[in-house]
């Protein structure tokens, strides 16, 4: 099988990434100065070349015949000895009178005209047995009544062509070496500029499920870290919020279980005290199952927001008569409000239908209107009504009453939130319908939101609608 590569470190990308930008930089400036280096070297021995043959025309013209050339070769012969030049002085027709060496390419006919000086574009290559050669053809007139001569100079490149190897195996040396050093370097460079985050990542082991609280010093992390700090504490936050919220509505729920489960308790022992009539035990029977439904009711709500936490709950939209919804609602609470003294209208739109869950829809608008019933004091209203806006359908449901304080406001849809937890405990209010009502909207892909004031109090659900 194969085994996965594990990625390369930072610190050692970034000190192979400086080595490879070294590396890269060495060869330019090796491959400059090597081909500057060849280039002045060629140069040089161009101008050897060149003076020389203006040397010899001199030596030439001074002898001044062929014959004292013949008698005494070795005043031209002179002018380069102890040099390595090669040289011949050969007749027109290519016959040689004087040489240092027969290893010369064959004269290249004419060559310079006497009256003209030679210049650097006159020097040609040539391959020898050896290697690499410059080569300079030039005539020279020792009198004017014979005919120029020819002479052929030479100036091996093998000896400079060696040099220039060795210098740059030189430079490469170099260049390993330096990419090397700077690998080297910036390793440990980044190392100590890595230094932060390991600060940060040592702070993070630091901070367990118990020590929630403790949060990075952003402003003493490098800027490049700053915004990992930020977002690292703002997660934090959200975990300590859902930390809390998760132990809290765990005390919650085992507060409001309690106080049913003791009312059971302390009723059936005192029941059990001493015989009782047949009455008297079915008198305790009825009022235990009051509690039981309240208990029933409470884990069956509790149970609800748990799955729709998880998104576990499948939605099964169907389309809604808005209005035939509504109507069931308001015949569903006549008797109450009528029991509570209160009035029930209803502000039905002309037509129009929602995609929605039915059995949900249902039981968020009765959160809603059976909040507003209660809460509304005898002789007060309660409406419920629908329109589109905005591309939502708004459900709305208003009462009369105190209002809700502002300071209770954001609160109410926490579960188990009760703004007056002066009411009895017995009735039968757990601070659970409006959390219900906002997971409802939530799976709706919708929201609900309270605005009250002194004398009204609306709730309005906002569910998305298109077309
Ligand atoms: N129309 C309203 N007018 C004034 N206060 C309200 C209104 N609706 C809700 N509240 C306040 O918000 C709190 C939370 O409401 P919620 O429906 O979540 O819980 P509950 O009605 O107390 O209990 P449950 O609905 O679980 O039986 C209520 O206790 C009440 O104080
Ligand atoms: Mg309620």
């Amino acid at each position: 099988m194969l085994k996965r590569r594990e990625p390369l470190s930072i610190t050692l990308r970034l000190a192979l990434l400086f080595a490879a930008i070294a590396a890269a930089a060495f060869v330019g400036v090796g491959a400059y100065l090597y081909q500057t280096l060849s280039r002045q070297m060629v140069q040089r021995d161009d101008m050897d070349l060149l003076n020389k043959a203006v040397m010899l025309r001199h030596v030439l013209a001074e002898q001044g015949s062929l014959a004292a050339l013949r008698a005494q070769p070795d005043m031209a012969l002179n002018t380069v000895y102890g040099q390595d030049i090669r040289l011949r002085i050969a007749a027109m027709d290519g016959s040689p009178l004087a040489q240092n060496s027969s290893a010369l390419p064959p004269p290249e006919l004419p060559g310079v005209p006497a009256a003209r000086e030679p210049a650097m574009g006159d020097i040609r290559n040539w391959h020898s047995g050896t290697g690499m050669a410059r080569v300079l053809n030039v005539q020279a007139t020792l009198n004017r009544r014979e005919p120029p001569v020819h002479i052929t100079l030479l100036r091996e490149r093998s000896d400079r062509l060696a040099i220039i190897r060795r210098y740059a195996i030189d430079l490469l040396g170099a260049l390993l070496a330096g990419a090397a050093l700077v690998a080297a370097l910036g390793f440990l460079i980044v190392r100590t500029g890595m230094r932060p985050l390991y600060a940060v990542i040592g702070k993070a082991n630091d901070i367990s499920a118990h020590r929630l609280n403790s949060r990075l010093a952003v402003d003493e992390v490098p800027a490049e870290l700053r915004e990992l700090g930020v977002a690292f504490n703002a997660m934090l936050d959200r975990l300590e919020e859902g930390v809390q919220r998760l132990s809290g509505f765990a005390a919650d729920l085992a507060h409001d279980m309690r106080t049913p489960v003791n009312t059971l308790m302390v009723e059936t022992q005192v029941a059990l005290s001493r015989p009782r009539t047949v009455e008297e035990y079915q008198a305790l029977m009825a009022s235990n199952l009051e509690e039981y439904e309240r208990l029933a009711q409470m884990i069956e709500n509790t149970l609800f927001l748990a799955r729709a936490d998880n998104a576990q709950l499948g939605l099964q939209r169907e389309p809604l008569e808005l209005r035939a919804e509504l109507e069931r609602i308001g015949e569903y609470f006549e008797g109450l409000a009528d029991d509570s003294g209160v009035a029930l209208a209803l502000e039905l739109p002309e037509g129009g239908s929602l995609q929605a869950d039915a059995i949900l829809f249902q039981r968020a608008a009765n959160n809603l209107v059976s909040n507003a019933i209660r809460h509304t004091p005898r002789g007060g209203r309660v409406s419920l009504g629908a329109h589109f806006a905005d591309g939502e359908l708004l459900v709305k449901v208003r009462n009369t009453g105190e209002g809700i304080a502002p300071e209770h406001l954001s609160h109410i849809f926490d579960r188990y939130y009760r703004a007056d937890p002066a009411r009895p405990a017995s009735s039968s209010s757990a601070g659970l319908g409006l959390s219900i009502v906002r997971a409802i909207m939530a799976l709706h892909g919708g929201r609900v939101d309270a605005a009250s004031g002194p004398g009204e109090t609306c709730f309005t659900l906002h569910f998305p609608h298109n077309g």
